[in-house]
């Protein structure tokens, strides 16, 4: 079949690789029909994530056709038509059955640190994340193997197109949570850092939740410009302005927002040194953004991460996040527990998330794809590829 894989940073290619088997009783095999490149992706294709190899398979947002099932699969069958979230869980562990299927300790084993000849859990396998995450081959692919069937893939009504459902594998429910997370209700106010994809729809469900303010900042102008016209959102460039500083001065009382999204993550722009610490592996991850969301938000406020970190951070203000109260929430996205609510607001016509997508290419040309969405070239805002 072919595939996009890696070879080192920079360098993906799509390749005719062996097409995937079942290896356990509960897998099965999907045909794709959509899959997009996501913002997590980015990271991966710059060579930021340890543990991805060359010819490791990437793709962790996708759909399509049940092909195969194994013998004890029970939930779907073949010519089911599926999307499967981006976080491999079991279904049945302490952490599944507490909904946290992020943090399922059954199916990737090889992480959690070793305690008295135990290995403590660590997170859930992903798809497609590199072999820290489990090495499974990802999906932006002509087959995938989706492990864990009888919990993983959900199935679409047939009347609603790949384009609506696909954002539900990842990016939809990571958006959600980082919205419910920040405790948005009618009425709040927010700061959203970062306009890709994720802080697009962050602003998208806390506008639908009736939040009265909503903060975007970024640097990329079209991104900017959208998501003032699409969800109301003030725009902010933070290379114009100290943006924490501006969207204090625009609340009430100079109190700040109630509630900020980082949703950037451990390479977010704007601190030099920060940079250069993090591209020589000095430090985990640059400190830039929180330190902002920090100052942006009121007292008693929330810092919600749905940007990912990795390792410390040495300029993180930890006694001015105690001195405000403030609560953290973040983390990767526990899908399964949130997709369903989610497929009902899309079919009720309440969200709408595929129009975030600019562009739609084909498989093969996928390696294009990820150098337009890193370089952010064309005015592009999420790339979709159909096989
Ligand atoms: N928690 C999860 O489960 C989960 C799921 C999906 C994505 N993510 C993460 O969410 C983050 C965003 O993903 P995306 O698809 O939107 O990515 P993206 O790369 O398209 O968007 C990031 C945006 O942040 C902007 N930015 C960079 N530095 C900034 C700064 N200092 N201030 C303001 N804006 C800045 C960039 O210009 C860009 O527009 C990534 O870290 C991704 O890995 C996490
Ligand atoms: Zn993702
Ligand atoms: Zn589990």
């Amino acid at each position: 079949m072919r595939a996009l894989t890696y070879h080192g940073a920079e360098d993906v290619r799509v390749e005719t690789v062996a097409d995937p088997i079942i290896q356990e009783a509960d897998d099965i095999i999907l045909r794709v029909t959509a899959t997009a490149i996501c913002g997590s992706d980015l990271h991966l294709y710059r060579g930021k994530i340890p543990q991805t190899e060359q010819g490791d398979i990437f793709g962790h947002e996708f759909m399509g056709i049940v092909e195969e099932v194994g013998s004890a699969v029970t939930q779907v069958k073949k010519g089911d038509r599926v999307i499967v979230p981006f976080v491999i869980a079991c279904g049945e562990c302490f952490f599944c059955q507490l909904n946290l299927t992020a943090a399922c300790e059954t199916t990737n084993s090889g992480r959690g640190a070793i305690i008295n000849k135990k290995q403590i859990p660590s997170g859930a396998a992903l798809f497609g994340y590199s072999h820290l995450y489990g090495g499974i081959p990802g999906g932006q692919a002509e087959y995938v193997r989706v492990p864990k069937a009888n919990a993983g893939p959900f199935k679409v009504p047939g009347s609603l197109s790949d384009e609506k459902v696909l954002f539900l594998t990842d990016i939809l429910p990571t958006a959600w949570q980082a919205v419910t997370n920040a405790k948005v209700s009618k009425g709040s106010t927010l700061a959203i850092y970062g306009a890709g994809p994720v802080g697009l729809l962050s602003a998208a469900c806390a506008k639908m939740l009736g939040a009265e303010k909503i903060f975007m900042v970024d640097h990329n102008q079209y991104r900017l410009k959208y998501a003032a016209e699409a969800y109301g959102a003030i725009p902010v460039d933070f290379e114009a302005v100290d943006a924490a500083e501006y969207i204090i001065q625009h609340t009430d009382n100079y109190r700040g927002v109630d509630a900020v999204i980082d949703a950037i993550g451990f390479e977010a722009k704007g601190s030099v040194i920060e940079t250069l610490l993090t591209n020589l592996k000095l430090e985990g991850s640059s400190g830039v953004v929180l330190r902002q969301c920090i100052a942006a938000v009121r007292r008693g406020g929330v810092v919600s991460v749905p940007g990912v970190y990795a390792g410390p951070i040495h300029g993180f203000l930890f006694g001015d996040a105690f001195d405000k109260g403030l609560t953290f929430k973040m983390g990767q996205t526990h899908v399964h527990h949130f997709l369903p609510q989610l497929l009902e607001l899309i079919e009720d016509g309440k969200l709408a998330p595929e129009a975030i997508i600019t562009h739609r290419m084909k498989l093969e040309d996928a390696a294009e794809g990820y150098r337009i969405f890193d370089n952010r070239e064309q005015e592009c805002r999420k790339v979709i590829l159909t096989p």
